[in-house]
Order: structure tokens, then sequence, then C-alpha cells
């Protein structure tokens, strides 16, 4: 397979954690405009000590990094170069989460945060004719009441976020704890999504949709070891996003070889592919598509169905949804010209 065409097909990014776009070189420049030492200093250190054994683990490490990020202009700059190598690898809209909570947490002001983001994300738009979106997520390990108390914060942001999502460690940690957070979110015109079933029985996806109403299962992957479950996300045409190249570098799967996203694929599953933390999972989204089509053996026109998927599987207004659709269109028939 041509190597470029998973980079360069028009595709949405819907499972982004903007905090998992900090390559190590901003880190250590950031850490300097912010006057912090790093116990790592060199950009090699970093990258090396990005060794993963399950999803804790990488956590323990994403949230030590995120302590560099201080202002709006830090949080603009992050975004900024999260989109320019999106954009190089096909993006054309992103549904970007962020966790609130690990920054406001340090002292950061909510609106910094946004503030940041949106100036990012709307340069992106005026120069490269990207659109994008701003997901908040709560920190699943930390108490309900503190994820209510940041929905009520967010509340003055309201017109600049559209979703509210879960994160952070899985298991023992099930959905349902959030329901209150989540029936408030909802009432307040968030739409709802969750991660669930990446390290997490299928029961939590089961509540991620019944008890929470998420529009959109963030991995989903342990789906696959419940047929009624996978009849249900099918029937409903309840959106999954998966991150192949996560999954792998957390030891969800054992190798991409062995990834469900076929199995997903031939199920009826609405699957996008996702690149989730790519400063740490060694992959940005064009990498991910071009991983899967190589070591899954997915076709071109399999890929270029996974990215139309992408584009319904957003929440995007129809008429740019059928714009962008009509661009995966032209680009499979560039290809094929
Ligand atoms: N936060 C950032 N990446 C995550 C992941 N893959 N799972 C849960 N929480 C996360
Ligand atoms: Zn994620």
């Amino acid at each position: 397979m041509d190597d470029r065409f998973g980079m360069t097909l028009p595709k949405a990014e819907l499972h982004l954690h903007i905090e998992g776009t900090l390559e190590p070189e901003l880190m250590i420049a950031l850490a300097s405009r912010n006057g912090i030492d790093l116990p790592l200093s060199s950009v090699d250190a970093v990258r090396q000590a990005y060794e993963f054994t399950n999803l804790q683990s990488f956590l323990d490490i994403y949230y030590r990094g995120t302590e560099v990020l201080r202002t709006a202009e830090d949080f603009s700059d992050l975004a900024a170069a999260y989109l320019r190598t999106a954009h190089a690898q096909g993006v054309r809209h992103v549904e970007m989460f962020f966790d609130p909570q690990t920054h406001t947490s340090r002292g950061v002001p909510m609106g910094a945060v946004i503030d940041g983001l949106t100036a990012a994300i709307a340069e992106a738009e005026a120069s490269l004719g990207m659109s994008g979106a701003l997901i908040m997520c709560f920190l699943r390990h930390l108490p309900v009441a503190h994820a209510m108390e940041t929905l009520e914060a967010a509340l003055p942001h309201a017109d600049r976020i559209i979703g509210v999502g879960l994160d952070s460690s899985e298991v023992g940690y099930p959905p349902s704890m959030f329901v209150e957070v989540y029936r408030r979110a909802v009432a307040e015109g968030f739409v709802p999504v969750a991660h669930a079933g990446e390290e997490g029985p299928p029961e939590y996806v089961w509540e991620a949709i019944d008890v929470l109403g998420a529009r959109r299962i963030d991995h989903g992957i342990r789906s696959m070891e419940d047929p009624a479950l996978v009849r249900r996300l099918a029937a409903d045409g309840i959106p999954v996003t998966v991150c192949p190249l996560s999954n792998v570098r957390l030891q969800v799967v054992d190798r991409l070889t062995a990834h469900p996203l076929p199995a997903m694929l031939d199920a009826g599953l609405s699957v996008s592919i996702n690149s989730d933390d790519p400063a740490y999972f060694g992959g940005y989204i064009g990498d991910n598509y071009t991983a899967v089509g190589a070591e899954l053996g997915l076709d071109r026109a399999t890929l270029a169905e996974i990215a139309r998927q992408s584009f319904r599987s957003s929440f995007l207004p129809q008429r740019r949804r059928d714009a962008l659709l009509a661009e995966v269109d032209a680009a499979v028939d560039g290809d094929a010209s």
C-alpha cells in the first residue's frame, strides 16, 4: 500500500487528549519559560521514560508532564503545535479532550485553559481551514463532588465547550458513579461521551450508554467480549473511537496484529481511528491509519470508509459534515485516477 494514503486521507480526530500532545521539546521549552526544573532535562531522556506497562503507568507520567502548562499562551502553543501536525496528517476536524481538573488543581484558572485552546483552534480555522471543538473530561479517579464542582466552574464558558467526557484510571471507577454529574451536564446542553472498555470490562460500556447516555464510546475495545453489547452498539449506531497505537503501547492488546479493529468492523460497529496521546504513543492519527493499513491488512477502501465514519461520528453540523465527506470521496477518486 502507498504509505501516504492513510496520511493524507481527510479525516476527523475524535479521541485526542490535548495534554497528550505535549512533545518533549515543547515540555522542555515551557519548563524553561515558566522557570520550572524538570527531573529529566533532555529530549532523549524524556522520551526514554515513555515505557508503559498499563494505563496507570502512563497516566503517572502524563500528569507530571502537564505541570509545565501554566498560562493561556502555553495552552495555545500546545494546541497550535498539535493542530499543525494533525493538519499535515489529513485532519480536517478535531473534537479535542482536555482535563480541566489537572490544571485547576494546580491553580491554573479554567478560563486560561479554555482561552488558550480556543485561540489556537480559531487560528487553525482561519489559516488551515480546520474546524475544532472542546470536550472537557472529568477525572474518574478524583471524587465525584470534584467533577460536579468542575462542571459548575465550566458553566460560564459553556459556549466554548461542546461536550463532557470521562477519562483517567478506569478499573474500579465505573461510569455509573458519575450519573448525577452527567445528568446535570446534559441538562446544561453538553453532549455526553465517555471512555469505557479500554482496560475496564464490558459492563462499564453498558453503564456508559445506559446510565450516562453516552453518545460515543471512547476506546470500547473490550465490548468485543460481550456479543449482546456488540449487537447493541451496532443496532443503535453508537460510535466507538478506537486508538490502535495507544492500545499497543498501554498493553491493552499484545501487538497491533492482534487488535480487534477488523472484528469490530465485521460486526458492523461505527469505528473511527484516533491517536489518543500521540506524543506518548509513537504516532499521530495518520501514523495510526498507516499502521493499521499495513499490519491489519486494511485496504484503501476500508481506510476511506473509516475516515467517512469519523465525520459521521462527529458532532459537526450537517453542512460541514457533508462537505468533509465529499472531500474523502475526492481523495479516493484522485487516488484511483
Ligand atoms: N487520559 C489520557 N489518555 C487516556 C487514556 N488512554 N485512557 C484514560 N484516560 C486518559
Ligand atoms: Zn483517551
